[in-house]
């Protein structure tokens, strides 16, 4: 079975640090936001397409960098093609059926349970849903008899919203759902293509352990926390000198002696976090900066970013190489 990820979005609502990074290699619980994603593969998976667009060199570099066991393939767009035009222009050798990942979701969905449901229903595909309290920025699903889906609005009024099960941004689909995508113009799959499938049958794959979509700085931070809390972080532990005994995902080559932590802090590839610095519920990233006395709370530091000595970052982003 192949599995496509769609990773050629903006990341609009993570500027200033999406203009540099894509969205996707945000290191968060010790490894890019993608890698968490890459995590949910089951075994039966033995590609990985990625529908790239957006800063795809990066992505291809960084995957060629950091390869999985499996062959991992981006397929880059000219142009956005949006969720439905990506999943067409990268879907030429897909299997049938096959997997489809939001890249800025993370989530504890068991896909080879998924996939078990589509060969019992045998229908056009599967979603997985989860229960929100304020479904109106997500797409939402009506589930009848057999959790089939009888209705898909996408990014309803809170007040009209039929239900509160989203698409969690993992499903698999039959191939010939790829036919019904008009080829090389943009078309969002949730939208224009979904409802559409209904009659064929598309059935809903509850989950409830967590999710959340990481799209935004305060969501990004919660996906951290989720992460650790659920025993999902890379395991490289404090740095060496670090103070306190709070959750903490560092690289090797970073240093924070004489520095403390709250929980919930990624230190990425040479960040220098300086003697009586204190940080916690925070992404700081390759190569930043955290000087003396500096306090990072709620926060994401871009990479070469620097945060003064004796300052403040609460509930801030720092761009590439930016000064606060
Ligand atoms: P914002 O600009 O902050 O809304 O983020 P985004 O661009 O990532 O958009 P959104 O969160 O709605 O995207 C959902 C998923 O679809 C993400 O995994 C995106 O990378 C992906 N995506 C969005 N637009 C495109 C596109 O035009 N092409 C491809 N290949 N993927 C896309």
């Amino acid at each position: 079975m192949k599995a496509l990820v769609l990773i050629g979005g903006f990341g609009t609502r993570l500027r200033p640090i999406t203009y540099t990074v894509p969205k996707q290699l945000i290191p968060i619980a010790g490894k890019p936001l993608l890698y968490h994603v890459f995590d949910l593969l089951p075994p039966e998976v033995d590609e990985v397409v990625l529908a790239t667009g957006y800063l795809s060199d990066a992505i291809a570099a960084h995957v060629r960098a950091h390869p999985l066991p499996i062959p991992i393939r981006p397929v880059p767009e000219a142009t956005p093609l949006g969720t439905g035009g990506g999943m067409r222009n990268a879907g030429d050798d897909l299997s049938d059926p096959f997997l489809v990942f939001n890249s800025d979701v993370v989530a504890d969905v068991d896909t080879s349970a998924l996939i078990r449901l589509q060969d019992q229903r045998a229908g056009a595909g599967v979603m997985a849903l989860y229960e929100v309290e304020d479904p109106s920025p997500y797409g939402v699903a009506v589930l009848g008899p057999d959790d089939r889906i009888e209705r898909f609005v996408e990014k309803p009024e809170r007040a009209s919203a039929p239900s509160r099960w989203i698409n969690a941004g993992v499903a698999l689909w039959a191939r010939s759902v790829l036919e019904s995508i008009p080829r090389g113009v943009p078309v969002s799959f949730e939208r224009e293509i979904v409802p559409g499938l209904l009659p064929q049958g598309v059935y809903g794959f509850r989950f409830s352990t967590f999710w959340e979509d990481a799209g935004t700085p305060t969501r990004l931070l919660n996906a951290q926390r989720l992460l650790f809390q659920h025993g999902r972080a890379a395991h490289r532990g404090r740095p060496p000198g670090a103070l306190g005994s709070a959750q903490v995902a560092a690289a090797s080559t970073a240093r924070a002696t004489g520095a403390s932590f709250g929980d919930f802090v990624t230190l990425d590839e040479h960040a220098v976090v300086e003697p009586g610095a204190h940080l916690a519920n925070c992404v700081v990233m390759a190569g930043a900066t955290i000087e003396r006395e500096a306090s990072v709370i709620g926060s994401i530091v871009g990479p070469g970013a620097r945060v003064r000595a004796g300052h403040r970052l609460q509930d801030g982003i720092l761009g590439a190489a930016a000064e606060g």
